[in-house]
């Protein structure tokens, strides 16, 4: 009789430890890059990869937009920057969104984002900014960058 009640019990906190966990991990976190910081990791590698609902990285946030931004030499990440999304290509229209890049020269966010029927990123480095010429509504910018055209990189 003991030993059925001690085992509901530690059956009873199996469950309780199996579902507050699950909980948390379905959790939406906000995590958006700023200028400076170093908290993000895996440069060039497509981010939403894990960070999705139910991804390996969703603890860390489910990004509408990530990437990484290397210098001239395409070795090196960028230690700084802004990411511009613009209505219109070559810097026309207005600027919808902006993110910095952080230390590691990652870009990431978790804010809703709208592309409706596309957004023409730009990215500003110390000397330089670079305007993609074709629209995307996707922000999985290293799904593309690094494995079917060059990554992003500037000055
Ligand atoms: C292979 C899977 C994977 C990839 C690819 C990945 N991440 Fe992560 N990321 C994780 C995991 C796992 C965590 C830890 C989540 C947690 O436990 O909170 C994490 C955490 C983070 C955090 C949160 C750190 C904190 O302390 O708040 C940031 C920021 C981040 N990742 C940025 C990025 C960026 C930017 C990219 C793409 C350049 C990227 N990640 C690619 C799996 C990944
Ligand atoms: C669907 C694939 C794809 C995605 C997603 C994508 N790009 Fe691009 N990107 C390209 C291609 C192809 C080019 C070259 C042709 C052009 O500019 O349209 C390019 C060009 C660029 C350029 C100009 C490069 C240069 O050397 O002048 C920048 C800057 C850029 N992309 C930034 C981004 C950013 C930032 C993101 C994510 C927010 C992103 N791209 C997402 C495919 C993509």
């Amino acid at each position: 009789m003991k030993s059925t009640r001690v085992t509901s019990i530690v059956i009873l906190l199996a469950v309780i430890g199996f579902i507050i966990p699950s909980c948390h991990k379905g959790k939406k976190v906000t995590n958006v890059s700023s200028a400076g910081s170093s908290k993000s990791h895996n440069r060039g590698q497509n981010c939403m990869n894990c960070h999705k609902s139910g991804g390996e990285g969703a603890e860390g946030g489910w990004f509408q937009a990530a990437g990484t931004v290397y210098d001239s030499l395409q070795n090196n990440t960028v230690s700084s920057g802004n990411v511009y999304f613009y209505t219109g290509p070559n810097g026309k229209g207005t600027v919808k969104y902006t993110l910095q890049v952080d230390a590691l020269g990652n870009f990431y966010t978790t804010n809703a984002m709208d592309f409706g029927t596309g957004l023409y990123p730009a990215i500003q480095g110390q000397t330089l900014t670079k305007h993609m010429v074709s629209s995307i509504t996707t922000g999985q910018c290293n799904s593309c960058h690094g494995v079917t055209t060059g990554k992003i990189w500037v000055k």
